[in-house]
């Protein structure tokens, strides 16, 4: 008889075990990974999950027929003492037919909405669709809009529900756009033009990384897909159409923005950033940078003191980026960035 007292207590081990699987399961949760693909908010993004999910779905039947075909041949045909020779046989017409069939079906199944897939998600929209052209640079994405005479930086401005038709190119080496939830991935090549098409099911800021190694800034390279109701887009294109604001003869703007103002044309910013919605220039445009939600290439929050740590030490942030540190004071700083956010 086991003696009460030295019994082993409930092993824990269990209970643990399965916390531990519900707490992974908890985690796999896609709405917590903004990146992830598994939760598609655009008729691009589905087409390829629906792909992914019956690839997904034969290959889980093939496992589960092939591993219960294997254990229980394992354990019925299992050597015994004293068994007999089992019978020898070589070839099986009948066999070797169905296990040919069952294959080719299920590779069937698989290809045929594949290939519909692929010819689908290589058409070109309608003019009716929203162009945008997309650039990319070492390392920020450039967003054109030739039909809305708009050129902006860093946040891909989309309405819900129409279809945005991307014509994507480089401005020097390639680079690869990618908008997880909406659509696939597309290389970018100089002087060559790749399509890519979505539309937005959902409104939403997201977040979105270039996905080629292009430099050492490549992991810096982010951007935002910024989807909008339609009457909210319009009114952003709409409002976005002005030129700068000048407040040189603005009696009721703040000194430090009219200082900021002038700084801007006296540190040279205005050779590299435009002020004007269609005007492109080397750097990033920066129209309405006041009221973008991300800057420095979608690696800070628009705030004024990521902001300020931006200009005032780009190579701090991101070395080896275009923009040079111009030693700027404190003062000029503020003013710089006063005038920046009053750009909206
Ligand atoms: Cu551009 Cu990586």
């Amino acid at each position: 008889m086991p003696d009460p007292a030295h019994r082993r207590p409930p092993s824990r081990v269990p209970a643990l075990m399965l916390a531990a699987v519900v707490a992974l399961l908890a985690a796999c949760a896609p709405d917590q990974y903004p990146q992830t693909t598994l939760l598609p908010r655009a008729d691009f993004a589905k087409a390829s999950d629906d792909i992914f999910r019956t690839t997904l779905l034969w290959a889980t039947i093939v496992f589960v027929l092939v591993e219960t075909a294997l254990l229980v041949a394992i354990w019925k045909f299992r050597n015994r003492p004293g068994a007999a020779e089992p019978v020898q046989t070589h070839g099986n017409t009948t066999l070797e037919i169905v296990w040919t069939i069952i294959p080719a079906f299920i590779l069937a199944m698989i290809a045929v909405p594949t290939v519909r897939t692929i010819f689908q998600t290589a058409q070109k929209p309608g003019p009716e669709a929203l162009q945008v052209e997309v650039i990319g640079h070492q390392w920020w994405w450039e967003f054109r809009y030739p039909q809305l005479g708009i050129t902006t930086a860093g946040e891909l401005i989309v309405p819900m529900g129409r279809t945005v038709s991307l014509e994507m190119t480089t401005k020097d080496v390639l680079h690869s756009f990618w908008l997880p939830q909406f659509a696939g991935k597309r290389d970018v090549f100089p002087n060559r033009y790749n399509n890519l098409w979505f539309k937005a099911e959902v409104t939403g800021n997201f977040p979105a990384q270039c996905v080629e190694f292009c430099g050492i800034q490549h992991g810096r390279m982010a951007y935002r897909i910024i989807s909008k109701a339609p009457e909210e887009f319009d009114a952003w294109a709409a409002n976005f159409n002005q030129p700068p604001r000048d407040f040189s003869a603005d009696s009721t703007a703040p000194a430090l923005v009219k200082t900021g103002q002038q700084l801007f044309t006296m540190k040279g910013c205005i050779g590299c950033h435009s002020l004007y919605p269609a005007l492109p220039l080397t750097g990033p445009n920066l129209h309405h940078i006041g009221s973008r939600t991300w800057i420095a290439a979608g690696t800070l929050e628009n705030t004024d003191e990521n902001l300020a740590k931006w200009i005032q030490d780009p190579q701090g942030w991101k070395e080896g980026v275009l923009m040079p540190n111009l030693g700027l004071t404190d003062q000029e700083t503020q003013a710089l960035v006063a005038y920046l956010r009053a750009q909206q």
